[in-house]
């Protein structure tokens, strides 16, 4: 059995006393539907922390597409037997009401602007979507107070995203960690359990394309046309419907495509297999 508090306020009680106690908090916030992402994430906050805690909410402000919200996996009994495999000592939920007290419904509610790490790639396919991340990741800070909170990589322009919004608390370190792969490279992803077995050998080529741009660089290709084509190419060839094969300097963020030579890059790809909607990046110097 774990702690499961069913609001932000009650769980910010329980946050409270564990500071007064001196215990420092490691927090995991998710939507839910766990996979071995999310556990890695949870048993590293276990690890550097006194105290482990995570949310469990699907958040209707990032989602831009209904059907996307309405099918986004739910089980909420199996996440708490896997919070509480995970060692995490308490898990809140609430409804959105709790979070935005007095809005209604999400049309009243105030949706912060992402920031500058914001522009471009998701914000291009998905509008609002970081926008309602950053929202709501403010509540959960607050709600919380973590020394640290735990993000998995996979979602880069979202950990970018929030250690910027970071950076408003005192103290909230972002801790972002490595992306956990299926067998064939596939990041683990709440919506892999959406895909069919055909979708499933197909989204592979996520990986793959990515892996090809790693492959390119280490042969001294700079060049982000050249880099952004040859993954164009792979996921092409698996049938997967590309919305950005791109690149970005992870050190300085830019809205635009960069052209020409690069220095540092991110390899990014958001690519639709069927209905499901899929994103993984690679670092591709170092
Ligand atoms: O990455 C996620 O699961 C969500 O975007 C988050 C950070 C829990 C906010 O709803």
């Amino acid at each position: 059995m774990i702690l499961h508090h069913a609001t932000p306020q009650a769980a910010g009680r329980w946050c409270d006393e564990q500071r007064a106690a001196g215990r420092s908090i490691g927090f995991v916030p998710t939507m839910g539907a766990l996979h071995a992402g999310h556990l890695s994430l949870l048993r590293r906050a276990k690890r550097e922390n006194d105290s482990c805690c995570a949310s469990l909410f699907v958040n209707p402000l990032q989602f831009n597409d209904a059907e996307d919200y309405a099918s986004y996996p739910r089980d909420t009994q199996k996440d708490l037997r896997m919070f509480a495999a995970a060692a995490c000592d308490m898990v809140f939920s609430g409804a959105l009401g709790d979070f935005f007290p007095g809005a209604g419904s999400v049309a009243g509610i105030p949706v912060k602007n992402a920031g500058p790490f914001g522009r471009g790639l998701e914000e291009q396919f998905r509008p609002g979507h970081l926008d309602g991340v950053r929202t709501i990741v403010e509540k959960l800070f607050a709600a919380v107070g973590p020394c640290r909170a735990y993000f998995g990589e996979k979602d880069f322009q979202q950990c970018l995203v929030v250690a910027d919004l970071a950076r408003q608390f005192d103290g909230v370190e972002v801790v972002a960690c490595p992306t956990v792969r299926e067998a064939d490279g596939l990041a683990c992803s709440s919506r892999n359990v959406l895909l069919s077995a055909d979708g499933r050998k197909k989204a592979a080529s996520i990986y793959r394309a990515l892996l090809r741009a790693k492959t390119l660089w280490n042969e001294n290709v700079r060049d982000a046309a050249h880099l952004r084509r040859a993954m164009d190419e792979v996921l092409a060839a698996a049938g997967a419907a590309v919305e950005y094969a791109d690149l970005r300097d992870p050190l300085a963020w830019s809205g635009e495509p960069p052209a020409g030579e690069m220095q540092r890059a991110q390899a990014l790809v958001a690519a639709r297999i069927g209905r499901v909607r899929l994103i993984d990046n690679l670092r591709l110097d170092g």
